[in-house]
């Protein structure tokens, strides 16, 4: 029988291995991503528990959480209570982070946070108990805005959809479509197909100034975004590698 080889550590792995330890039930395949191994993820430099149900938060995201923080700041005074609603949170990073940013620079809020995985919400929870900032938070398991209170209205909706091409799944590394959840990646032919369903809900769950923060594939073009329902502006913005990867929506309608 052949022996399989021990796994070679990246100095990073080591690192997170030395600083996190490693939790005991995990068997240590070759390319599980050391994140699972840990248990935890960094994400704007906080440890997030994560579960192979909860997508590893990738640092590219820290720079949505930073466009909606100063959208935000050039927006709304400070007097203003905000409310905050993130869709698909994950393992919470993107609502833990924003909050914590807010509450920094003034702004009270609240939010709601939710995904269509109870698995992975149930994570976020306890990342809000351990590591958020003091603002209401309510969550709530749902297929986008679907099963969110009707009477709700947000001044910011954000999320990071799953947004990946499905014929692209195939060529990415194993590390990822192996361990990773394919609920978390897989974003339907063009990769925007729950994007489009989550900017047709926006608008009934969105105040007059609300606008929607996204983060898209780079592949996506604003015809990719956009609906039938209402009209929008719609701006795009670049990563640090000069890639269109976020998206801001503002209805310019009155909607119905
Ligand atoms: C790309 S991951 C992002 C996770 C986290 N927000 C982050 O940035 O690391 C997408 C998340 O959306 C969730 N999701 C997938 N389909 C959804 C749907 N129809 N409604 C709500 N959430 C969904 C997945 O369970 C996953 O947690």
């Amino acid at each position: 029988m052949v022996k399989p080889s021990p796994r070679q550590w990246t100095p990073y792995e080591q690192t997170q291995l030395a600083r996190y330890g490693r939790r005991p039930e995990v068997i240590v395949t070759a390319d599980i991503p050391v994140e699972y191994v840990t248990g935890i993820a960094e994400f704007a430099g906080r440890p997030f528990l994560v579960t192979p149900a909860t997508l590893i938060p990738r640092i590219e995201t820290e720079q949505l959480v930073e466009l909606v923080v100063n959208d935000i700041s050039s927006s709304y005074p400070t007097a203003e209570r905000l409310s905050i609603i993130e869709v698909g949170t994950g393992c919470g990073a993107i609502g833990v982070t924003l909050s914590w940013e807010l509450r920094r620079r003034g702004w009270a809020h609240r939010l709601v946070v939710s995904d269509v995985s109870t698995k992975a919400l149930a994570v976020a929870r306890l990342n809000f108990g351990r590591l958020a900032a003091t603002a209401p938070v309510t969550f709530v398991v749902s297929d986008l805005l679907g099963t969110i209170k009707a009477d709700l209205q947000a001044d910011v909706i954000v999320a990071n959809l799953p947004y990946i091409p499905t014929a692209r799944l195939a060529s990415l590394s194993s590390s990822v479509t192996g361990y990773e959840p394919a609920q978390a990646l897989d974003g339907g032919s063009d990769g925007a197909r729950l994007i489009r369903r989550l900017v047709a809900q926006a608008p009934s769950h969105l105040k007059p100034k609300g606008r929607v923060w996204l983060e898209i594939d780079h592949t996506h073009r604003p015809a990719d975004l956009r609906t039938n329902r209402g009209d929008y502006q719609l701006d795009i913005f670049e990563d640090s590698a000069n890639l269109p990867r976020f998206a801001r929506l503002q209805p310019t309608r009155p909607r119905c």
